[in-house]
């Protein structure tokens, strides 16, 4: 009932060129592949460019990140309704790395997710617990207060588009994957979380996304988790072969 999403994150890595090689050789490792929905996040630059290349394909790209004005004085970011001119339906909100680096705020990301859904964008929605807040027992809590602060005022129907993602940071880009068993136990506090800001129907509809160290060797045993709807892929979406490997799980 809820189709898998299999989402390649590919951060600043991939100029428009090496962007489209990729497509080159990926597109036809996945040709005709229905039973996941799959993603792509390039960079702004590459964005148009993909965008294009996959038109009529089963392949759809997205932002990294995005505004939630429609244009302003605020050099370097890119709004809305310039990503729906683009053909851009889908928005990655909230990355761990925009938490880190770039101080986003889930107050912000609120703003962010209700303006990707006035324009009809699928925001896809990042929450995840630091290695000292694990260690320190509050990995509920803290994932409570995201979901919480992420969904203020959504409305049920609003977040039919939702798609929502669980990235514990400590299992970025480090090699080391959450255990199937821990993500499971992590989307069921997020899942309850969403059922109780926008109610029990749509927490049953919404897609939780795992990302994290995600690879074709451990693909299967996340997906075989019921609570786990897909995969938020960084490193290992670089390559055509490896994230085809990933997308064609069993
Ligand atoms: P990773 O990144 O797969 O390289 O750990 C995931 C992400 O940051 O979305």
């Amino acid at each position: 009932m809820r189709k898998p999403v299999i989402a390649g994150n590919w951060k600043m890595y991939k100029t428009p060129k090496e962007s489209l090689a990729f497509l080159d050789a990926f597109l036809p490792l996945v040709e005709g592949h229905g039973r996941d929905e799959i993603l792509l996040f390039p960079t702004m630059s590459s964005l148009a460019y993909v965008i294009e290349a996959s038109l009529g394909t089963n392949v759809c790209a997205g932002a990294q990140n995005m505004h939630w004005l429609n244009e302003g004085p605020y050099t370097g970011q890119t709004s809305p309704t310039m990503l729906v001119s683009i053909g851009a339906r889908h928005v990655l909100l909230g990355h761990s790395e925009q938490r880190l680096y770039f101080s986003e705020t889930y107050e912000r990301v609120n703003l962010k997710l209700k303006a990707a859904i006035n324009h009809g964008i699928t925001p896809i929605v990042c929450f995840g617990e630091m290695l000292a807040e694990r260690e320190d027992l509050q990995t509920a809590d803290v994932l409570r207060t995201q979901v919480r602060t992420a969904l203020r005022n959504i409305s049920a129907s609003e977040a039919r588009r939702l798609v929502v993602a669980y990235e514990p940071i400590w299992a970025i880009g480090t090699g080391s994957t959450a255990h199937p068993d821990v993500a499971e136990q992590a989307h069921g506090i997020i899942r309850q979380e969403l059922a109780h800001c926008c109610g029990l129907e749509t927490a049953e509809k919404t897609r939780i996304l795992y990302g994290g160290s995600v690879k074709p060797e451990n693909i299967s045993s996340l997906m075989a988790q019921p609570d786990i709807d897909g995969a938020l892929v960084g490193g290992a979406s670089l390559v055509p072969t490896t994230f085809a490997n990933i997308v064609k799980y069993e």
